[in-house]
């Protein structure tokens, strides 16, 4: 009998057609806008494996839903703090992510906002949708150079990386914070320099978080790390919401203890903090890092190449652990 695989959110054809390619057919949520829980509860009973979108909460309910024959979660997403890894490996169920597809795409978006927020161009853009009249003027919305100036990297990873490299293009130079040390080749390509969290909140320019989330990164930039910030420095995440403190965030700009901010990801998604809309030293996107057509498919055709492996008893290509 063959697996019983369900994809709990709407993901490309080119992930279903791996699916259908390997004799499975997937049930499949087909809806762009998130399934409820209640749904996703009744869709989950008796499966084998599930593919699931960040938006899905993976927890004890949903794993005792779907049946003690659940053997893989496939996750369409690099971060996987949606699932209760505990749970699943307490279970014995295989958890997989989609890593290295979406680098080059997620970096792009954290080098946009670091040049957006620090040259104001939302903030100059909706000016000009807001017919505000404005004249071109020497003193006009200056905003900050970043050539020469240090990014600091929070979390030295592959998307890490790839950002650091885009900001040396930029003219930036490279420190980094990271558990364990990035590798001699990497820190001589990019020139740079490990320190502790706080050495590299005191001397940065522009913060950048790209670490997982996890319990011990939650809330990692708080109130204690605003006030260690320069008050010309810009924090940017693409990470994930709850590595920052938002409310802490908030009252950091309010405070004019650091100069701004660039979001593409929130503590609560896709609720984002009223503090934060109202700011024009703030830069809101709705977690866009791994949004284009050709990275989305990859993540679906990695999922799903892991869904089929699992579901037919092999090892998958990128397990979490
Ligand atoms: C996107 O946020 C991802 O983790 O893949």
């Amino acid at each position: 009998m063959t697996s019983r695989v369900v994809v709990t959110g709407k993901i490309p054809q080119a992930g279903l057609d791996v699916l259908v390619d390997a004799g499975i057919t997937a049930q499949a949520w087909t809806n762009d806008v998130p399934i409820s829980r209640t749904e996703l509860l009744k869709m989950v009973s008796g499966a084998d494996v599930l593919v699931t979108l960040l938006t899905e909460k993976i927890d004890a309910e949903v794993l005792n839903a779907a049946g003690a024959q659940l053997k893989a979660v496939c996750n369409v997403a690099v971060g996987y703090n949606n699932i209760d890894l505990a749970e699943c490996s307490r279970r014995g169920i295989k958890v997989t992510n989609t890593p290295g597809v979406l680098t080059e795409a997620t970096a792009d978006i954290a080098m946009a906002l670091i040049l957006m927020v620090t040259r104001r161009l939302a903030e100059g853009e909706r000016v000009i949708r807001g017919q505000t009249p404005w004249h071109w003027g020497m003193h006009y919305m200056l905003g900050a150079g970043i050539q020469q100036r240090r990014l600091g990297i929070i979390g030295m990873g592959a998307i890490g990386a790839a950002t650091a490299r885009r900001a040396r293009a930029f003219g930036m130079t490279i420190a980094y914070t990271n558990r364990s040390m990035a590798g001699v080749a990497l820190e001589r390509e990019l020139e740079m320099e490990r320190m502790s969290l706080d050495d590299l909140l005191a001397t940065s320019d522009v913060v950048s978080v790209h670490c997982p989330s996890n319990e011990s990164t939650f809330h990692l930039i708080g109130a204690p790390q605003f006030a260690r910030m320069k008050p010309t420095a810009y924090l940017i995440n693409t990470a994930r919401g709850p590595i920052v403190d938002e409310n802490a965030l908030v009252a950091a700009l309010e405070s004019g203890e650091i100069a701004g901010a660039g979001l593409d990801v929130f503590e609560h998604e896709p609720v984002v903090h009223s503090g934060l809309v109202r700011r024009d030293d703030v830069v809101l996107i709705p977690h866009l890092g791994s949004a284009t057509l050709e990275t989305r498919s990859a993540m679906a055709i990695l999922a799903a190449n892991n869904a089929v492996a699992l579901a037919y008893g092999g090892e998958p290509l990128t397990p979490v652990s």
